[in-house]
């Protein structure tokens, strides 16, 4: 019977189809990441792995699954936890989850843009301290959305669906990304910039959607901030490092730009020097596919994955290296 090791507890059926499909399942018993250690040991001799963004899949995971592993399916749609050329060699299939997470992100994304322009994590804290009285003309002034300029950077579809939602509230859309669509500013009358710097001089908002790779670590660095407009607004849920963290706070510090939204961080779970003291930062644990709909659909397509190749059927998303 083939094994399937799951490195974490996860929502919906993804468990039972695997079980249903007549392997041997084995579900980490703690709802936390596992160790290093604990992990390596907690994978060995699986067929295949159903892993978090939080494992690291690298040569000396492969090897301490051992020789029958044949697909290590991610439960989430970045990749940059895995080494593909690594995969690739020992002949291990890579899959993950898009599509099913786009809606919850893309509305996760939408959250931070209101939470940060209306203050809502600071609106909240003053509520709850009973002060001021009920209303007052100056209290927590923010931003209103209708006739700003949102930029997009990174036109996945994570970044497609922000564009459209952020046009449905009466955003002006401009967006970035390596390559134009002209399908798309057609459909939803988005403006493409040819750079990222264009994009940043320009945007009232800006919200990130590329992914992890070496082009774009610190993508978003002391410079580009200093670029975008002192009363800007950055928000970031697709990964840390694409922002240099220790740069944003003295941004946000400095008043280089108004505020920030972040679900993702440089390193996970800690923040940079002083991020946790600014209020002009909202701030979720990477939390932005976490809808029931979302996370059950990740650990279904993961499980779906998992028991195509499995069976000999090539998977219904690989990742492709
Ligand atoms: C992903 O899937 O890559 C997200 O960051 C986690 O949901």
């Amino acid at each position: 019977m083939a094994k399937v090791v799951v490195t974490r507890k996860i929502p919906g059926n993804g468990v039972r189809m695997l079980r249903d499909a007549g392997f041997e399942v084995a579900v980490s018993p703690h709802d936390r990441v596992l160790e290093r250690g604990e992990l390596l040991n907690f994978i060995q001799g699986a067929d295949g792995v159903l892993c978090m963004l939080t494992d690291k899949v690298d040569e000396e995971f492969i090897n301490a699954v051992g020789p029958n592993l044949k697909i290590v399916a991610n439960f989430a749609v970045g990749t940059d936890n895995f080494n593909l050329p690594a995969l690739l060699s020992h002949n291990v299939q890579a899959t993950n989850t898009p599509d099913v997470l786009t809606e919850a992100v893309a509305e996760h994304a939408f959250a931070l843009i209101m939470a940060i322009t209306r203050r809502i994590a600071e609106a909240d804290k003053l509520a709850r301290s009973g002060f001021p009285p009920a209303f007052g003309p100056e209290v927590l002034l923010g931003m209103e959305l209708k006739g700003k300029t949102l930029g997009v950077l990174g036109l996945g579809r994570i970044g497609s669906r922000v564009a459209e939602i952020g046009k449905s509230m009466g955003m002006d859309v401009i967006y970035y990304d390596i390559k134009q669509n002209a399908d798309f500013e057609a459909k939803v009358g988005a403006v493409f910039k040819s750079t990222p710097e264009d994009l940043l001089k320009e945007a009232d908002v800006v919200s990130v959607h590329v992914p992890l790779l070496d082009s774009t670590r610190h993508l978003i660095n002391t410079d580009r901030l200093k670029m975008m407009k002192p009363t800007a607004y950055l928000v970031n849920t697709s990964r840390g490092p694409v922002v240099d963290e220790v740069a944003l706070v003295e941004a946000l510090k400095n008043g280089t730009i108004k505020g920030a939204g972040l679900d993702v961080f440089e390193n996970e779970p800690n923040h940079a020097p002083g991020l946790d003291e600014l209020t002009n930062v909202v701030m979720t644990p990477h939390i932005a596919s976490a809808t029931i709909e979302a996370r059950s659909a990740m650990g279904e397509l993961a499980a779906k994955n998992i028991i195509a190749v499995l069976s000999g059927q090539p998977p219904l998303t690989p990742v492709k290296v």
